[in-house]
């Protein structure tokens, strides 16, 4: 059979990486797909950057060439950002191409009207790179999962943030110098505040909500917070109570609609998902029928992102001849059946937390907080009084709720603060124990 043809935008950290391996796993590659997948031509902006990679691969600064070259059948998109890469894409897809991306911005937030255009013109639109880096999660979701009703899900999905958190934690490394090595390691994204402030992991989180639940992509009803205001002192706290603190990405069926939410999260030292540092990510799953499942790998660079991509590649190539009607939909539901549940506000979501604040050491200090805690509806699940260090005169407190409505801790923590006894801001930070059920 005569090969399939691709055309690359992009040769950078995973450009490069999809060239590596399309190259040196030529041979398995193709008994896999059944023919030859053959790189045509790449663009880039810096054809100098580019040369000593691409070899004999002819290269372009102008990668409109490259989506409207006719003898190109996949255009694999990985360049990054939202435009250019938009209009390329949907301008592959007008003419005819399948496409391949690793872009979760462009997904999360153009993914319904990218979805629509390929549906439109029966072409197919491959992503799995755009989440999780290497681990096959939109594989699972939407087809190896796909007997189960699925009640949560949630994921360490950013691999910078992760390693960060780690190198801090095993290292005691400061913050700038991790996020520098990481950004050397070809993990962070062009916007390196897209990987500390969740942004990344919220795309990512989106497009996985979709696929989990049959909704459309709502980037902008994602809660996002991110890493840059956790200090050294709560993750030493969290270990003293027996958790972990982990960037995690939840999304969870509830009664009244999906909480969709990224933020740092107190989770049991216990669980398998609590132990996966540096830049290694892993899923979580909790599918009705199956139970928890745990998916576990490299979330971030060159050869692990590649693995997708190629294996989107290999996928479409053996797709391309076939009916578009019985492919498996874009987002695992068929595109008549998606569903409008709304995506609840950060208010309604219901958490436990772990709260930090910092009082004066004098009687009835304990008494006023448990009293707002309890008038609000919060029940307490453990507390713990610091020592005051020598010649201070404040102690920190650290609480740990049961589970409960944002709403009433976001009211609490403005009465706490409010208190004369109480020093500056309570630290909120949410804990989830991940329990199937
Ligand atoms: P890089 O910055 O390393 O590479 C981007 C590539 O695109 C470079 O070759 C660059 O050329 C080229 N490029 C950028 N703009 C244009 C343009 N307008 N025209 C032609 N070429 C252009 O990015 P990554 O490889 O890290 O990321 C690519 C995508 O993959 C992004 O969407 C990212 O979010 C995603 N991703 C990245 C992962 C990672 O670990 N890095 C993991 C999973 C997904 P030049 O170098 O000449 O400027
Ligand atoms: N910047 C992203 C991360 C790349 O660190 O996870 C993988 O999507």
């Amino acid at each position: 059979m005569k090969p399939i043809n691709v055309g690359l935008l992009g040769l950078g950290t995973v450009g490069g990486g999809t060239l590596t391996v399309l190259r040196r796993n030529a041979e398995e590659i193709t008994r896999r797909a059944g023919r030859e997948i053959r790189v045509l031509r790449a663009a880039v902006r810096n054809l100098d950057k580019a040369k000593a990679l691409a070899g004999d691969l002819p290269l372009t600064t102008r990668p409109f060439d490259v989506v409207d070259d006719p003898d190109i059948d996949i255009v694999v998109e990985l360049i990054g950002g939202l435009e250019p890469a938009r209009e390329l894409v949907m301008r592959a897809i007008a003419n005819g191409k399948h496409v391949v991306t690793a872009n979760k911005h462009l997904v999360a937030k153009h993914g319904n009207e990218i979805f629509a255009a390929a549906q439109a013109r029966g072409v197919m639109v491959a992503f799995e790179a755009a989440v999780a880096g290497g681990i096959p999660i939109i594989k699972a979701l939407r087809e190896g999962l796909t007997a189960n009703r699925i009640e949560w899900l949630a994921g360490i999905i950013n691999g910078t943030s992760n390693f960060i958190l780690t190198e801090m934690r095993d290292k005691g490394a400061a913050f700038a110098d991790v996020l520098k090595q990481a950004q050397d390691l070809g993990y962070a994204e062009a916007d390196p505040t897209f990987d500390i402030e969740g942004i990344d992991a919220a795309h990512k989180l989106t497009i996985l909500s979709a696929i989990a639940f049959g909704i459309p992509m709502q980037f902008d009803r994602a809660y996002t917070e991110g890493i840059s205001k956790l200090t050294r002192e709560d993750v030493q706290y969290a270990e003293e109570l027996g958790y972990r603190i982990k960037l995690l990405g939840i999304a969870r069926r509830a009664e009244n609609g999906i909480e969709l939410r990224v933020h740092p999260t107190l989770i049991p030292e216990r669980r398998l998902i609590a132990n996966v540092d540096g830049a290694m990510n892993a899923v979580l799953v909790l599918g009705d029928a199956v139970g928890p499942t745990l998916y576990y790998g490299a979330g971030a660079g060159a050869e692990p992102t590649a693995s997708a991509v190629v294996a989107d590649l290999v996928d479409v190539t053996r797709l391309h001849t076939a009916d578009p009607h019985h492919r498996v939909p874009h987002l695992a539901f068929q595109p008549d059946q998606l569903a409008d549940t709304p995506i609840l506000p950060m208010d309604e979501v219901r958490t436990a937390y772990y709260l930090r604040l910092s009082a004066f050491d004098r009687p009835g200090v304990l008494a006023d907080i448990t009293r707002i805690l309890a008038d609000s509806n919060i029940s307490i699940d453990a507390m713990v009084q610091k020592e005051p260090a020598e010649g201070e005169e404040q102690v920190n407190i650290i609480l740990l709720t049961h589970v409960t409505v944002e709403k009433n801790v976001n009211a609490a923590i403005a009465k706490i603060e409010a208190l004369d006894t109480v020093a500056g801001k309570v630290m909120r930070i949410r804990l989830e124990e991940l329990a199937a059920k």
